[in-house]
């Protein structure tokens, strides 16, 4: 029996992507990747990889599965065997007992389980330094509870009794130096890292310690010494005090710089506060979050660093289902400080009134410029005009724009009016940038257009044609506007044609639309094809401007008199190079 455990962490470093496209080759379309299915014979692609969900699925033979499936199919595989190779492919050892890698951590974890149980006791002995390192926690406001809860302790000041403490118990030198608790000095001899600070262990998800943050009890320097990376210690990984926000029920977390001020958080009630752990926050730390917050408020320094953090956390955040909101506490340097000096309530109402993303990029606008010049004002309005064009709600920039307009003493309708043309010019900006993507697909979708029909710009056409298909096998609503505007026999090529008189003739018997009703009128291969365009479209919203652009796009491509079908190739061929030639006087 492989451990559960060792299958997730299988799969969560195989990403589905990387590895499927080792066998196929995968085109990249918005939220997915496509590409000819390896498990029947195809010639467009209907094979599509979701990594959202880390599955598969080939709409021309129906094969699916998770990264798991795919490689036992793949290979012939049993389960097992699968999960080893997937394994290898990933550099992790083998789950066997007797392997030394894996042997290596789960001593590293012992060992840190003894230092973490050493360095507790050692805060709660009858001597001067215990009573010293209590006093500090105690000054920091802590009680026995959090202390206990944390498993914060004391490392003595000397370079040898943790060491002793260790090796008392059976730990080898090598197993002592991996821990990273231990190094060895020039002269040769071994010591501790860890001398007279009070300890923060750091757990796993599991409840292993992991790794350590010491912090001297006055103002030395360095402040912290934290554990260097280790076999069971990966920085950009870990999440300190997630092992005690996931069993909240609140999916609401709060993101701190600190251990101090995750402690703090917690003692006062609020237990989902986590931190990254010595390091800037990294996209490994937000993937993690994703499986367990809706919603993250960072609650930074107030300081420079703190703010900068926040802006380059924000980034991160954007590519995030997350939720994610700024608070920043004033008055005080750090939420730890804040919660000390107002009290818990105060920050339960900071928590209720946070910024949300926007206000709070607003409000750092506002800092660059001085209000109180027209200068001043006139730079503030277009920058923030510019950062309301962004994707917003409707109202969300009514009422911005009509703080904006307080906050400056200009008048609303001025800035509406900026507003507008702002988005009028954003919106065009938009539409050139769709209309290259239709390109880029096109070309994506291996649309087989002969050059001679006139190269990119047929290329658009027929992509055009394949997108007005999935907006009607998507939505019927759409099929009686085709149907006014466009004729099958007008469309570029044949597939389309077929497919677009298939469409129309179910409407007409009051059949839906959809693969299995049009099969009997089309050809395999075009069937196949419409199963593509509609795999490719699957989260694709297509509104009815999109379906507009694709009609003005293929109407504009033929004549409205002398229809294209009826042309003889030559005079097709002739038409599209006049239509190219004009493109390039312009
Ligand atoms: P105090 O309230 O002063 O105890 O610290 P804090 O928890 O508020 O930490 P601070 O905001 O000063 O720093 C944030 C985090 O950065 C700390 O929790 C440490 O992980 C890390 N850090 C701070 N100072 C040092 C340092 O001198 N060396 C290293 N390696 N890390 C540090
Ligand atoms: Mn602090």
């Amino acid at each position: 029996m492989i451990p559960q455990e060792y299958i997730q962490e299988v799969v969560a470093r195989n990403d589905i992507t990387d590895v499927i496209g080792s066998y196929v080759q995968l085109r990249h379309r918005g939220r997915t990747h496509t590409g000819l299915c390896p498990f029947h014979s195809e010639k467009t692609p209907s094979f599509v990889v979701y990594p959202e969900t880390q599955s598969y699925y080939c709409f021309g033979c129906g094969a699916g599965g998770d990264v798991i499936t795919f490689i036992r199919t793949m290979n012939n595989l049993g389960y097992v065997e699968a999960v080893k190779f997937l394994a290898a492919r990933a550099g992790m050892p083998l789950p066997d007992e007797d392997d030394k890698a894996g042997k290596l951590r789960s001593r590293i974890l012992e060992i840190n389980k003894q230092a973490a149980r050493f360095f507790y006791q050692c805060l709660n002995a009858n001597n001067e330094q215990a009573s010293a390192a209590r006093a500090y926690w105690r000054r920091r406001g802590l009680s026995d509870g959090t202390i206990r809860r944390f498993g914060l302790g004391w490392a003595p000041d000397d370079f040898r009794s943790t060491l002793n403490w260790l090796r008392e118990r059976g730990f080898n030198e090598e197993e002592l130096l991996a821990s990273g608790l231990v190094k060895r000095s020039e002269k040769g001899n071994l010591y501790n890292i860890f001398r007279g600070r009070v300890m923060t262990p750091i757990f796993d998800l599991r409840g292993n310690v992991i790794a350590f943050g010491g912090r001297v009890l006055g103002d030395e320097k360095p402040k912290y010494i934290n554990s260097p990376e280790t076999p069971v210690y990966k920085k950009s990984r870990a999440m300190f005090a997630l092992n005690l926000a996931k069993k909240s029920p609140s999916r609401r977390y709060i993101l701190c710089e600190g251990y101090m001020d995750v402690i703090s958080l917690h003692q006062a009630g609020f237990d989902t506060a986590v931190a990254a752990c010595g390091t800037a926050l990294t996209g490994e730390q937000v993937k993690l979050l994703e499986n367990y917050a809706d919603e993250v408020v960072l609650c930074y320094d107030s300081d420079e660093a703190g703010q900068k953090a926040t802006a380059r956390s924000l980034e991160l955040f954007s590519h995030s289902p997350i939720k994610v909101s700024v608070l920043t506490v004033t008055g005080a340097k750090d939420p730890d400080e804040f919660i000390k000096k107002f009290g818990k309530n105060r920050f339960e109402m900071l928590l209720n009134g946070t910024h949300n993303a926007l206000e709070y990029k607003l409000g750092k606008l506002k800092d660059n410029y001085d209000l109180a010049t027209d200068a001043g004002r006139v730079g503030y309005i277009q920058d923030a005009i510019r950062l309301l064009t962004g994707h917003i709600t409707p109202t969300e920039r009514e009422v911005y724009a009509g703080r904006l307009a307080q906050e400056t003493n200009v008048s609303k309708a001025s800035i509406q009016s900026q507003l507008d043309a702002a988005l009028r010019q954003a919106d065009r900006r938009e539409d050139r940038r769709r209309q290259k993507e239709l390109l880029n697909q096109g070309t994506a979708a291996q649309i087989k257009v002969p050059y001679s029909l006139g190269g990119e710009k047929a290329l658009g056409i027929a992509n055009a044609e394949q997108q007005l298909l999935a907006a009607m096998l998507k939505n019927a609503d759409f099929i009686p506007l085709v149907r006014s505007r466009i004729q099958p026999d007008k469309l570029l090529l044949p597939d389309m044609q077929q497919a677009c008189q298939a469409v129309f003739n179910c409407y007409d018997r009051g059949v839906t639309a959809e693969l299995a009703t049009l099969a009997p009128e089309v050809t395999p291969e075009t069937l196949s094809l419409l199963s593509a365009i509609l795999a490719r479209n699957h989260d694709v919203a297509i509104t009815r401007q999109d379906v507009e652009m694709y009609l003005d796009r293929i109407e504009q491509s033929f004549p409205k008199s002398a229809q294209a079908a009826q042309m003889s190739p030559e005079e097709l061929e002739a038409y599209i190079r006049s239509l190219r030639d004009k493109k390039m006087k312009k």
